[in-house]
């Protein structure tokens, strides 16, 4: 299930000669940022939803049994609140690689809390990726969620690490705390099962 995105992303040159670029993270890059930055702040872009409509065959799930994990869906009027990061262009390259099943690079707006705003980069994965599930219940979600795990670690653990970052940022998405609510009552806590 593995559409390999890093050719294509590769192309993407709007920042070409930048000698630092923001990036927007909604998902992991929130709770884990495993490169090195100059600055990060908390951020919002505008008319996109977080939602966990992506499969996940690489860190969070199987070939066979895959894992959900966040990408945007354009909605009007929405606002999605993360992390931005400044980084140096080279990071790219790793984040191209680390997200290579089915998420494109895309320049956007983020909005600062002190008012200004940057364009930068945000990885998205869009409806027509090969690894793409789409909407489901939150129960159902909740439940691919609570029996998925990969090379990064249990699918429950990505969640509940997402939804205490959003709330240490004080930034609520009551569709990712409502997954939450559905797994913890699938008594399931997001550490690993013996083995
Ligand atoms: C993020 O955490 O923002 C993120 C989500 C999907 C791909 C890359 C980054």
């Amino acid at each position: 299930m593995s559409l390999n995105t890093i050719a294509i992303n590769q192309q993407m040159n709007r920042f070409d000669g930048h000698a630092s670029v923001w990036l927007f993270g909604y998902g992991s890059l929130i709770f884990k940022a495993d490169f090195p930055f100059i600055e990060r702040r908390p951020a919002f872009i505008r008319g996109w939803t977080r939602r966990f409509w992506q499969g996940s065959h690489d860190h969070r799930g199987t070939e066979t049994a895959p894992g959900r994990v966040v990408t945007l869906a354009p909605l009007e009027g929405a606002v999605c609140h993360g992390m931005a990061y400044l980084v140096t262009p080279e990071e790219f390259a790793h984040l191209d690689h680390r997200e290579k099943n089915g998420y494109l690079r895309l320049a956007t707006d983020m909005h600062f809390e002190d008012g200004t705003t940057a364009e930068g980069i945000v990885y998205i994965a869009t409806h027509d990726n090969a690894a793409y599930l789409g909407p489901a219940s939150e129960l159902d979600i909740a439940r691919q969620i609570a029996s998925a795990r990969g090379p990064s670690g249990p699918n429950s653990e990505y969640l509940l690490r997402l939804a205490q970052a959003l709330r240490e940022l004080g930034k609520p998405d009551e569709h990712v705390f409502e997954l939450e609510r559905q797994l913890i009552a699938l008594g399931s806590n997001g550490m690993s099962a013996p083995a």
